[in-house]
């Protein structure tokens, strides 16, 4: 280990890892997709599951164009199953991996293969003696804290280096989100201008990202929600007191979290136009304000 876990990252990290898992289970068997995130949609490209892996690599690629010609060594932060820093280690960089995930452990140490460290921490509690040029987070720095965040970017960049950050941020809108994650846009800000960093260039990518979430929203309707009716049909006829008890309890004591988790998931409206709505999907290239 190469820090300590906080009892906070405990309770959230085991449920964040098991979707993980899950997404990178389903993702390996059915697309034969390493990656956990979005992926990059350019106009040409359908919408459709199978494209998914041909959006993940366009990512990939988008992402390394961000890179500086002068970056030799990278820190992927919240690396998921390493397939990034694969990539990454192909091209020729060396790469050292940060991930507080036990559970995306194995796959991460197949992806790097014995060619980088993975260091098995939260980025908040990373406790090594070791700098790096180029320090990326690929849809990971939603989760760091940001009262730290800057304070260890400097710790651990070498002078010269940069930060790529790509990853979501929450705007305001009218109405409720149904799409939770992402820091809100205007405390990064702040967080930014009152740090040693200043953006040295700044992409949105919200249209070429979005089109991910008309996936997850059909799969939502067309798999999910008709596969849990047919079971909590089945399970209402085949057991109906039980059921019946059950569903007594259940709304008596978790009434209001069941309707969160009714209009997230079943509601339709886990999809791209709100996502374009209440966030902005942005690429951070980052440098120390003394370098820029
Ligand atoms: C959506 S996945 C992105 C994985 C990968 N970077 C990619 O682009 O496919 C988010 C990652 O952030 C990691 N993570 C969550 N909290 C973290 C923290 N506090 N410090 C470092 N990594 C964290 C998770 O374990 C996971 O690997």
């Amino acid at each position: 280990m190469f820090g300590k876990k906080t009892a906070k990252n405990d309770a959230n990290g085991d449920l964040q890892d098991i979707g993980l898992r899950i997404a990178s289970i389903c993702g390996r068997y059915f697309l034969k997709s390493e990656h956990l995130h979005y992926g990059y949609w350019p106009p040409e490209l359908a919408v459709e599951l199978n494209n998914l892996p041909q959006a993940q690599q366009r990512y990939a690629e988008f992402l390394k164009s961000k890179i500086p010609a002068s970056v030799k060594t990278i820190l992927d932060v919240g690396c998921g199953t390493g397939h990034n820093a694969s990539l990454l280690l192909d091209c020729g960089f060396a790469v050292d991996c940060v991930s507080p995930s036990d559970a995306l452990s194995s796959a991460t140490r197949d992806s790097l293969a014995g060619r980088g460290r993975l260091f098995q921490s939260t980025f908040e509690s990373l406790d090594i003696d070791r700098k790096y040029d180029c320090i990326l987070f690929s849809e990971s720095f939603q989760y760091i804290d940001l009262n730290s965040a800057f304070e260890n970017l400097t710790r651990f960049l070498n002078p010269g280096g940069v930060v790529l950050i790509a990853d979501f941020f929450r705007v305001p809108a009218e109405g409720t989100s149904p799409l939770s994650g992402g820091h809100r846009l205007n405390k990064f800000k702040e967080a930014l201008a009152k740090s040693d960093f200043v953006a040295v260039s700044e992409d949105d990518i919200t249209d070429f990202t979005a089109p991910n979430l008309q996936l997850v929203d059909e799969a939502l309707q067309q798999v999910a929600l008709p596969s849990r009716d047919l079971i909590l049909d089945t399970l209402r006829r085949r057991y109906p007191w039980s059921f019946a008890f059950m569903r007594f309890w259940a709304r008596l004591l978790f009434n209001q979290k069941l309707l969160k988790m009714e209009y997230k998931y079943f509601s339709g409206e886990r999809n791209a136009d709100n996502f374009k709505k209440f966030k902005r999907y942005l690429v951070y290239v980052l440098k120390r304000k003394s370098e820029a």
